[in-house]
């Protein structure tokens, strides 16, 4: 009997320390929700206007896909990976070290390919982007995958089992100039990423990306360009 009376006092104890107990890392997602609304989402995450943002890209050639060969016309599967500091969207609890949001949730970088047709039908929405990764001092972390079709250049003298392709896929951002948003280490000369699909037909050989920054005429404003080329050949091709 008095087992038993004891046993029901820690069960009531138990239940009440669980019922203080948080969730310590819905509670940090509550928080940034809260920190950043609307206007945080469209605006970029600087304290003054005239700085600008630094953000860093990786491309990676996940997949050649398919391709039309006396065309030049090849069908990619492309991934980038961004990081940037967005201060808005960090905490002081040192419980949680990394939280996960949608897209939809933070501000990201509007850097897009400008030179190729980008097709999604295949794919779904989810497919497209990454949820991103927010460590606590605010470093974001975001993947978005695109399917694109992109014209090479390529010797049209030679037959295609010879031939060298070289797919360029400029990217740049549509709204800001590179005071506003600039683009920073760039990874080079990356060969086959650890996520590469070989293809049967097409052998990647060369994969190279450089950042130019370029005045305009009209504005005189300064412009980032990324610009991504990939070399193959086919795969019977052995020089
Ligand atoms: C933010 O924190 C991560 C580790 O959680 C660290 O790698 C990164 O350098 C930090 N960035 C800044 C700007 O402090
Ligand atoms: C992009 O880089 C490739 C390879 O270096 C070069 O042939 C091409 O002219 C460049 N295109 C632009 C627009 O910079």
């Amino acid at each position: 009997m008095l087992f038993l009376c004891f046993s029901a006092i820690f069960v009531c104890l138990g239940f009440a320390a669980k019922g203080q107990v948080e969730f310590k890392e819905q509670v940090v997602v509550e928080q940034v929700l809260e920190n950043c609304k609307s206007a945080c989402i469209l605006s970029r995450p600087i304290r003054d206007a005239k700085q600008k943002v630094t953000v860093e890209m990786m491309i990676r050639l996940v997949e050649i896909i398919d391709g039309d060969p006396k065309l030049g016309e090849f069908t990619l599967r492309l991934a980038e990976d961004y990081s940037w500091i967005d201060s808005r969207l960090s905490w002081p609890d040192s419980d949680v070290d990394m939280i996960s949001l949608p897209d939809k949730y933070i501000w990201i970088p509007d850097i897009k390919p400008n030179n190729c047709r980008i097709s999604y039908d295949s794919y779904s929405a989810a497919y497209r982007s990454h949820p991103a990764k927010i460590k606590r001092n605010g470093s974001v972390h975001w993947s978005k995958y695109r399917l694109m079709k992109v014209k090479c250049k390529f010797d049209r003298s030679k037959p295609v089992l010879t031939n060298m392709y070289a797919c360029t896929i400029i990217y740049y951002s549509s709204i800001w100039n590179a005071n506003q948003l600039d683009v920073t280490s760039m990874t080079n000369s990356i060969t086959k990423h650890v996520d590469y699909v070989e293809n049967s037909f097409w052998n990647l050989k060369k994969l190279g990306a450089k950042i130019i920054h370029y005045r305009d005429k009209c504005c005189k404003d300064l412009f980032v360009l990324i610009n991504v080329t990939f070399h193959f050949t086919h795969a019977s091709y052995f020089v």
